[in-house]
């Protein structure tokens, strides 16, 4: 078993990391306290190549595989998890949703603007009563001959206002339950789809979240993905993927908190030394890296394992459910060591702190991925 990272990988890695230094890093503090879409530096990620990393040059992506993504994740994450959620949804749920079950006209029309970032997606499931039960979708598209009309709300909408592309699932069917749930392409400023309130949110406040109100829009056939009926599998498909992209948003808040909890305890001096020589300091400190190490350990793994065609629902969601928890514990012991500075602004970590709590909510809470994980160590 190699450890290593190629060339290839350390380049985006160092990339992604003075990306995020020099142009996340100012503005981050005020983007969050004014929940300000950080429109400039997606532009500058779409140039990078950070909007469709994974996605085949032939259609506008940068032809890379999973690991280099998640590397990618968890650097921009150490800084800005408003920015890199917008990569992540854009990158996992819909690019990748689209290359791997889009029509080839589907593709030539959306994905390859979507991969170099000229378009930005949005990936819309939830509803006010359909969260963690994704299959009770309330939202219809009823079938019209050549068009579905779409009717509806959804909620929590990741990219909700910023979004060109919308993948929106709807049922179609209610007789036949998830079978009867498609997956649709709508296009911003289609009659009838209008952007609802944006939410005031405890975290990623500088991502924009928002209801989404579908009255009657006539979204042509051509714009459903896959067969029939296969919108829920469509999905559930693409969020398996998408926990690997949050287990590395999750993974790089951890490692965030992580660097400036180290720095600060090796500066900051009480009772005659550094506190990292206080050994409660100290301990703190191995913790954090023990824990973040198994983390990105796992979150290595699953991406592995999606970029070898194995079977990555289970590891994606173990990864997920642990990188999500570590994101937690490492981001309020970093604003502990911090004292209090940490409860302040200009620290960053209370920031990190708020920032984690949603990886273990979003893309299924830790409850879904342990359902997951449950059912797939059960199955045998
Ligand atoms: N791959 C393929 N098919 C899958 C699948 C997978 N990973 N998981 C489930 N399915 C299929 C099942 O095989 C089943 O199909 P059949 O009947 O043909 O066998 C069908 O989907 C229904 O599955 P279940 O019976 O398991 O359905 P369930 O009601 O018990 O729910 C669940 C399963 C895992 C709990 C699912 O509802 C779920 O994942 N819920 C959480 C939803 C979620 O993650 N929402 C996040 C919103 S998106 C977001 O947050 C993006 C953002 O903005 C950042």
């Amino acid at each position: 078993m190699d450890f290593t990272l190629t060339e290839e990988h350390l380049m985006i890695q160092q990339a992604a990391r003075d990306f995020a230094q020099q142009e996340l890093l100012p503005g981050v503090i005020e983007r969050d306290e004014e929940q300000r879409f950080p429109s400039e530096a997606v532009g500058k990620m779409a140039e990078l190549g950070f909007m469709g990393m994974m996605v085949d040059p032939e259609y506008g992506g940068s032809g890379l595989d999973t690991l280099s993504y998640v590397i990618a994740m968890e650097e921009l994450s150490k800084i800005d998890a408003s920015a890199s959620v917008v990569v992540s949804v854009n990158n996992s749920l819909v690019c990748w949703g689209l290359e791997t079950y889009g029509t080839e006209e589907q593709k030539q029309k959306y994905l390859t603007r979507l991969a170099t970032g000229e378009l930005l997606g949005a990936f819309c499931l939830s509803e006010p009563e359909a969260g963690s039960d994704a299959t009770s979708q309330k939202t219809t598209a009823i079938d019209k001959g050549d068009h579905y009309i779409l009717n509806g709300t959804k909620n929590w909408i990741t990219n909700g206002n910023s979004a060109d592309i919308y993948l929106v699932m709807a049922q179609t069917d209610v007789e036949k339950g998830h079978k009867g749930i498609n997956a649709l392409i709508v296009e911003k400023g289609m009659s009838g789809f209008e952007i609802g309130p944006k939410e005031n949110k405890l975290g990623i406040r500088g991502s924009d979240t928002h209801s989404l109100l579908f009255n009657d829009v006539k979204v042509p056939k051509e714009n459903r993905i896959g067969k029939d009926g296969f919108g829920f599998k469509f999905a559930m498909k693409t969020l398996a993927g998408g926990r690997i992209g949050i287990a590395a948003q999750a993974l790089g808040i951890a490692a965030g908190a992580y660097e400036l909890a180290l720095k600060y305890s090796k500066e900051r001096k009480a009772f005659g030394k550094e506190i990292s020589r206080h050994q409660a300091i100290a301990f703190k400190l191995a913790d954090m890296h023990t824990q973040i190490e198994a983390a990105r350990h796992m979150v290595y793994k699953a991406a592995w394992d999606k970029d070898h065609g194995e079977n990555y629902d289970l590891s994606g969601a173990m990864a997920k459910l642990y990188a999500s928890e570590v994101a937690m514990s490492a981001t309020v012991e970093a604003v502990q060591i911090h004292g209090g500075n940490g409860y302040v602004k200009e620290y960053h970590v209370e920031r990190l702190m708020r920032d984690a709590k949603i990886t273990q909510i979003y893309e299924g809470t830790s409850e879904i991925q342990k359902i997951v994980i449950s059912r797939s160590i059960l199955s045998d």
